[in-house]
């Protein structure tokens, strides 16, 4: 019998699916609760059977998120990993990149930057990320009673730390995942019975970008990291709301 329900959006491609995969392979697997705007890749579905719970879902809609959470009702959530995202590139640039240089710099330029690839980032990385963990906060907080704190562990990136920013550009990814670590700061005030931790998964060869970028690694190694980091998050000591690498080094922000 499974022992633990987790949420992991994201979930039909790259980081999100490649979590999925690793707690689907648990001897005693959790109850997954999977949620993507993408439909989920069948043969998957098919692999795991009824370890996954799939909903297909805009993260950006507080009412679809609440009425998801409403069907939940008293079940404790132990763990949410939000892996949902967007990388806020100018989609013309992309499209011209994509049959050139395929530089990832230039579509997200100073010049390039334009109002609605901005909003649309910050409604999908910054509200969409509060979206989802203010949604389920009832049912995080059902598992605060177990022995370990449930977990919020939200996938950010070292592109939203100010202090590491040496390169410029980035405009829109850059903003919404800095405007996490202030969303994040105020929840590990608000929500102490949570322990909260985003998590920069190093520059992996997923769906963000439509092509492989330069010293990309695969998704297994980054998840075999970024495993060993939760598993460090029981340890005495550990502060909640922290920005670190796969490898638990924290970046400032
Ligand atoms: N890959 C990297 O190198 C890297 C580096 C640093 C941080 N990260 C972070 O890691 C996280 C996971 O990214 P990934 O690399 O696995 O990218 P990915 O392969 O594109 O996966 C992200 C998934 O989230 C879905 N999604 C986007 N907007 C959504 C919405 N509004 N509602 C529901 N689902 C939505 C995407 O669907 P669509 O296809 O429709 O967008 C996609 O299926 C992101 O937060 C990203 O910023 C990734």
């Amino acid at each position: 019998m499974p022992s633990e329900t987790i949420i992991i959006t994201g979930a039909s491609s790259g980081l999100g699916l490649a979590f999925i995969q690793h707690y689907a392979s648990l001897p005693t697997p959790p109850i997954i609760i999977a949620i993507d705007n993408q439909p989920f890749p069948p043969q998957i579905a098919e692999q795991y059977g009824t370890t996954i719970h799939f909903h297909q879902l805009d993260i950006t809609s507080a009412q679809k998120v609440q009425d998801l959470a409403s069907t939940l009702e008293s079940a404790p959530v132990n763990l949410i990993l939000h892996c949902a995202g967007i990388r806020g590139l100018v989609p013309e640039i992309v499209a011209q990149q994509k049959q050139g240089d395929k530089d990832v710099a230039a579509t997200e330029t100073l010049e390039a930057m334009d109002h609605e690839t901005m909003m649309k980032t910050f409604e999908i990385n910054t509200w969409g990320t509060f979206n989802i963990i203010k949604a389920f906060l009832p049912q995080l907080r059902l598992a605060a009673a177990q022995p370990s704190k449930p977990k919020v562990i939200i996938l950010s990136s070292r592109m939203g730390s100010i202090s590491a920013n040496t390169a410029g550009g980035g405009y829109a990814y850059r903003a919404s995942k800095a405007a996490l670590n202030a969303v994040v700061k105020s929840l590990t005030i608000d929500v102490p019975d949570v322990q909260f931790l985003m998590l920069h998964p190093g520059r992996v060869e997923t769906g963000l970008v439509e092509w492989k970028e330069e010293g990309a690694i695969g998704v297994e190694e980054s998840v075999r990291d970024c495993m060993r980091v939760l598993d460090k998050m029981d340890e005495e000591g550990w502060e909640s709301g922290r920005l670190v690498d796969r490898f638990g080094v924290t970046i400032p922000w």
